[in-house]
């Protein structure tokens, strides 16, 4: 079966209700692609006012972090229940500044993601080298670390996106090569093969991030492996657009 093309926006911390206003109503309004599954990942704070605002049939809202608690004494957190109660379908877990600024290590991405499948949401899992380690030439070692942690955990991939989003390329402006990415990608596919079987492998849409844009995007076309964008900066922009339609 064809994995459909998948563009998520991360807005990370940025916005104000009359900017998220203007992002969605341009989605609203804009001729997107039907074979593209959007999903907007506002600010928590927004999460409810996003999901009021959508009216295009093929976007849904996601967080950007969730807990593994479903309630309690966790000042500062945001539950999977409470996401889910405010229409959010989502959730944005392992992303590379969760894990350097808030010291996130792959046990509790894993815990995290399972307590949030277990509820019922969708996760974009995001694993990533930095610099050093892609110079170390230890990609595939990391990635593989990191997916490992989750495999311990996680048995049903159904509802889980892979986003590979290499460090360096993180709003850089240095986004990784269409032959790059694919050439990861087509190694964690085969890594998914060996932990999980070739259905699961099969059925996995595994995503690129790291300076995608609306000029870039297209670039990816055809890279059997690629089944979509994780996008930061440029999800904020019209040219978000443009990475949704990139696949047609
Ligand atoms: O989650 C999104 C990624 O961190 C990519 O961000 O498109 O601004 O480089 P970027």
């Amino acid at each position: 079966m064809a994995r459909q093309f998948f563009v998520g926006g991360n807005f990370k911390l940025n916005g104000s209700k009359a900017s998220i206003k203007e992002i969605v109503e341009r989605l609203n309004s804009a001729s997107l692609s039907k074979n593209t599954e959007v999903v907007i990942c506002p600010p928590a704070v927004y999460l409810d006012y996003a999901t009021s605002l959508v009216t295009a049939p093929t976007v849904s809202v996601g967080a950007q972090n969730s807990y593994n608690k479903a309630s309690g004494a966790y000042t500062g957190e945001n539950s999977v229940e409470m996401i889910k109660d405010v229409n959010a379908k989502w959730v944005i877990l392992g992303h590379s500044e969760r894990r350097t600024y808030f010291h996130e290590d792959d046990k509790i991405v894993a815990d995290k993601t399972k307590f949030a499948l277990d509820s019922g949401l969708g996760v974009i899992l995001c694993i990533g080298e930095t610099l050093e380690e892609k110079k170390a030439g230890i990609t595939l070692d990391v990635v593989k670390r990191q997916l490992d942690a989750v495999i311990a955990e996680v048995k049903d991939w159904t509802n889980v996106v892979i986003a590979y989003e290499p460090i360096w390329a993180i709003g850089t402006g240095l986004a990784a090569t269409p032959e790059d990415a694919q050439e990861i990608h087509a190694s964690i596919r085969e890594y998914l093969v060996a932990k999980l079987g070739a259905q699961v492998a099969a059925s996995t849409r595994i995503l690129y991030g790291g300076s995608a844009n609306g000029s870039n995007a297209v670039t990816f076309k055809g890279k059997a492996d690629v089944d979509g964008f994780l996008v930061g900066g440029a999800s904020l922009k019209p040219e978000f657009v443009d990475i949704i339609n990139s696949r047609d």
